[in-house]
């Protein structure tokens, strides 16, 4: 049990390093928990208008679950990069750094996908881009894909896989509560759309 725990501390403290946050105020762009949807994910770097601070965000909260996974996997096997995987997930959604109050999870979620099973990323990415093409809406993109990723790993039969992704699944929603109800109220923003307060 000892070396699971530490494997999940290790993805934890990775997951838990809020890039979105750092690069902005490194940029000198403030808080970015002070504009848009006062998220720390790169959808909400986008609104502060620097795309490439944006695609920087995105990169690096994706490859801090890759590196998670594939770091731990690599002296504690497949179930340990499971565990580090789900605790570079919760990291990111709950820092301690930032009073456990962290971002979304899409970017990790996607990340962690690529170090565990490079085909649920591919189909979280191609019914992200889809769904997004068509509305505009980085959430309901992230909201459609996850819940794709899930069926995907069910019915290839990857039992482990589709139970972890199930959980991620669920807390990506929980997370996504505020985004749920502005897109119900037709209030949610676009991508590209007003850098106004969401
Ligand atoms: O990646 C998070 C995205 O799905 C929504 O972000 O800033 O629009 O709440 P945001």
């Amino acid at each position: 049990l000892g070396v699971y725990v530490l494997c999940f501390a290790l993805g934890y403290l990775l997951g838990s390093i809020p890039f979105g946050l750092i690069l902005t105020k490194l940029a000198g762009l403030g808080d970015v928990r002070n504009i848009g949807s006062g998220n720390i994910g790169a959808t909400n770097v986008l609104r502060t208008g620097n795309k490439g601070l944006a695609a920087l965000t995105l990169l690096l909260d994706l490859l801090k679950g890759t590196a998670a996974v594939l770091i731990v996997g690599a002296f504690a096997g497949p179930y340990g990069a499971i565990i580090a995987g789900l605790g570079a997930f919760l990291g990111h959604l709950f820092p301690v750094w930032l009073r456990f109050s962290g971002g979304k999870g899409v970017a990790t979620y996607i990340g962690v996908a690529l170090g565990l099973f490079w085909p649920a990323a591919l189909v979280f990415c191609l019914v992200w881009l889809l769904v997004a093409v068509i509305t505009r809406y980085s959430s309901l993109s992230a909201l459609t894909s996850s819940a794709a990723t899930v069926i995907f790993l069910a019915v290839a039969g990857l039992t482990s896989l589709a139970i972890l992704f199930g959980l991620m699944t669920a807390l990506l929603y929980l997370r996504h509560k505020e985004n749920i109800c502005r897109l119900r109220r037709g209030e949610e923003s676009r991508i590209g759309g007003s850098k106004q307060k969401a």
